[in-house]
């Protein structure tokens, strides 16, 4: 057996640098030895990522992006659909869970200076990740066509049509109506399932090669990089990231899992935080709710445009607060 893989093996590599990429990426490539509990974010947010495409997928082979048939279509996969329940809970739920694990990623990089000298481009990077994955949970958002999926949409959308002169035709463009209409969810499925999740994983692929090639940053702010074994050239404050780093992010993998398991079986809702109570009605645009208020992790932007009597000013407000981001290295 072991003849037949070694074999098999040798012949990839002939062809492609199967064990080259390894050695690379895992086995041979060094990381600092000092990470700590901060370090465990970036490798969940790459699991998030492949488990909101695994789930995504299932979800669409039953969803319909119709306006008279998504709402019901969604009802069907929560009652009737085998383990669809589980499926739906896993990826809207999921969203919330990567979105914590998206804020704390970046809280860390915050903390220990990762932005600067000779990261910035990660971080740049980092950050059209972490548009593109807003842009991604909006787009999502509006699917279920719940009351909160359309009020909501709706407000965000009209933000278009505050833009001076050209605003009303825009937002009229971007929605394909003069409201959120059967247009604007066939327009936003397309993007949300086949778009956004392809810049996605394109982006998370060039933020750890860009990584890869100036090396993690490290709770001392050690370059690991500067101080080489002079016959191997091989780190002395680094380890292979195979098995010791792999080995590591199971480990938080597995405490990750078993506080999502805890919310999707006991906690979906989780007090209207992951799942709004509004959004178990179907959408109706005759009824604008009391309250539209978005999902928790859009809160700091939402604050911004509110507190900001003139809408456009708001948005200006809500861009310079994105743009100081992208600036900070
Ligand atoms: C889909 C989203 C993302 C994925 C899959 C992802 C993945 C990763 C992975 C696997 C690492 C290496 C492990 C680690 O250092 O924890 C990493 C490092 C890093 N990421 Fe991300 N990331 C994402 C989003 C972001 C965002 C939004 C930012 C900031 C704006 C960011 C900034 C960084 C930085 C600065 C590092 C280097 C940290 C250091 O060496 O201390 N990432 N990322």
């Amino acid at each position: 057996m072991d003849k037949i893989l070694t074999a098999s093996l040798g012949w990839i590599d002939a062809r492609f640098p199967l064990s080259k990429m390894w050695n690379e990426h895992l086995g041979q490539y060094y990381a600092p030895k000092n990470f700590n509990f901060w370090y465990y974010f970036g490798s969940l947010a790459l699991m998030m990522l492949v488990l909101q495409i695994f789930t995504g997928i299932f979800l669409a082979t039953n969803y319909k992006p119709d306006a008279s048939l998504a709402f019901a279509s969604v009802e069907y996969i929560m009652r009737d659909v085998e383990y669809g329940w589980l499926i739906r809970y896993m990826h809207a739920i999921g969203a919330s869970f990567f979105f914590i694990v998206i804020y704390l990623h970046m809280f860390r990089a915050l903390i220990y200076g990762s932005y600067r000298k000779p990261r910035e481009l990660i971080w740049v990077i980092g950050m059209f990740l972490y548009l593109c994955l807003m842009a991604e949970a909006f787009l999502g958002y509006l699917l279920p066509w719940g009351q909160m999926s359309y009020w909501g949409a709706q407000v965000i959308l009209s933000i278009f049509g505050a833009i001076p002169v050209i605003g009303e035709e825009l937002a009229v463009w971007v929605r394909g109506d003069f409201v959120i209409a059967d247009a604007t969810l066939n327009r936003f499925f397309v993007f949300h399932v086949v778009l956004v999740p392809i810049i996605l994983l394109a982006l998370a692929v060039v933020h750890i090669i860009a990584l890869h090639e100036v090396g993690s940053n490290n709770p001392d702010g050690i370059e690991i990089k500067k101080n080489k074994d002079p016959k191997t050239g091989i780190p002395l404050d680094g380890i292979p990231f195979h098995p010791y780093y792999t080995v590591k992010d199971i480990m938080g993998v597995a405490f990750f899992l078993m506080l999502f398991s805890l919310s999707i079986f006991y906690a979906p809702e989780f007090f209207g935080y992951f799942l709004e109570k509004n959004n178990f009605f179907p959408a109706d645009p005759m009824n604008t709710p009391e309250h539209i208020e978005p999902l928790w992790y859009f809160t700091p932007f939402y604050a911004i445009l509110r507190a900001v009597p003139d809408k456009f000013l708001g948005v200006v407000a809500m861009g310079g607060a994105i743009f100081v981001l992208f600036l900070l290295p």
